[in-house]
């Protein structure tokens, strides 16, 4: 048995308005039949206006904190919406979340962004740069999608997923045993948002719609997405010496139903050990991958201690998989947390919590 960083929270946030398809066939030249087929999505959550990725990404921390009962020493961010350019978005969540003066840094890796996050948290446990890091993937995509794009606009919703870590040893349930990481820049013209930054500034109104909007050229990214999600998944898997029959959960980035059975196909994942939510919520990026642990969580067919495959794909192109044990946690569900609020002392949290029915998937 060897040190290492253990899972032991659990936190999600989900905003309450809930997008069907048919809302989106009635302003968009698609249907309910095509999105269902291509990509298994039912519908997604939106933020009401005024609401953040800090405001999902506060409450999700939060809720990650109850389910452990403990407060973390360190914030990581992944989000491919912050709430500004500038600062990051990290810092004023761990202040809203009580956590005073510690380290807080946002990562934008994408789709890729909550395994990339963990990956780094994992790390720092391990160095000896904190003892319980908390790892939130937060989004508010309707933010960055063309509403009139039904490439993207029928895939992507807002959420919000966090898990806390704290320093414990490999054979725990919550172990993280190995994380890899990879990407290739020479596709980052797949999924971009091209304007806004330092190669293409200038205010809004003066960039064209194009650019300002999120854009996804969908069939390269699907081709990519499952071969770098196979080859990550196995390198991982091979670094742990764990069979890919012996993996009793696999838990994908809800990117796609069909990429998410392709690559399960190609590992050899039994069916039964297949657990997502995408019908339910749809593409949430950073946070699909704890949104997606939470919701298997409550279907309570997985014990805590099974070997369990994260793989994610995304923007950058990134890709990530790490090999884990199913944490011994019950996930907490907060809502968002009005742009104004603070959180207090643990036992507030507690109070909170308790007062807070959990939101149904
Ligand atoms: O989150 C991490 C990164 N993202 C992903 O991994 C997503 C990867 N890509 C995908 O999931 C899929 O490529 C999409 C769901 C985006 C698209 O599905 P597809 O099966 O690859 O469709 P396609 O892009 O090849 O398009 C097939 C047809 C096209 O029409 P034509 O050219 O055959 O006449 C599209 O214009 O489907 C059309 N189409 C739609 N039709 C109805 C595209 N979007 C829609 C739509 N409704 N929403």
């Amino acid at each position: 048995m060897s040190e290492c960083a253990v899972i032991c929270g659990l936190g999600t946030c989900l905003p309450e308005r809930v997008i069907t398809n048919e809302d989106l066939t009635a302003r968009l030249d698609t249907s309910d039949e095509w999105i269902r087929r291509r990509t298994g999505i039912q519908r997604r959550r939106m933020v009401d206006p005024g609401t953040s990725t800090g405001d999902l990404a506060v409450a999700a921390g939060q809720a990650a904190q109850v389910s452990a009962g403990r407060s973390a020493d360190f914030v990581v961010l992944a989000t491919t919406t912050p709430d500004r350019p500038c600062p990051a978005t990290a810092p004023e969540v761990a202040h809203r979340l009580g956590l005073t003066e510690v380290p807080a840094l946002d990562i934008a890796a994408v789709c890729s962004g909550f395994v990339y996050a963990l990956g780094l948290a994992e790390a720092l446990v391990r160095a000896g740069a904190c003892d319980q890091p908390l790892v939130i993937g937060a989004e508010v995509y309707t933010s960055i999608i063309d509403p009139q794009d039904r490439n993207t606009a029928v895939i992507f919703g807002d959420g919000a997923g966090a898990v806390l870590l704290r320093r414990g040893d490999s054979g725990e349930p919550g172990a993280i045993h190995a994380v890899e990481l990879g990407s290739s820049g020479a596709g980052s013209d797949l999924i971009t948002v091209a304007g806004g930054g330092s190669r293409i500034p200038g205010r809004e109104q003066q960039v064209p719609r194009e650019q300002r909007y999120f854009r996804m050229q969908g069939r390269e990214v699907y081709r990519q997405a499952v071969a770098r999600m196979t080859s990550s998944a196995r390198s991982v898997l091979d670094r742990v010496q764990w069979s890919p029959s012996s993996v009793r959960a696999f838990v994908g980035h809800q990117a796609n139903q069909r990429i998410l059975d392709a690559v399960a196909d190609r590992l050899g994942v039994s069916k039964c050990y297949r657990f997502g939510n995408i019908a339910e919520v749809g593409n949430t990026a950073a946070a699909s991958i704890p949104l997606a642990m939470a919701d298997a969580s409550a279907s309570n067919r997985i014990h805590p201690g099974a070997p369990t495959l994260l793989t994610a794909f995304g923007g950058g192109l990134t890709w990530g998989s790490a090999a884990v044990t199913w944490p011994d946690v019950v996930p907490v569900s907060l809502p968002p947390k009005s742009p104004t609020a603070l959180c207090g002392s643990m036992t507030d949290r507690e109070t909170d919590a308790v007062a807070t029915a959990p939101q149904p998937h």
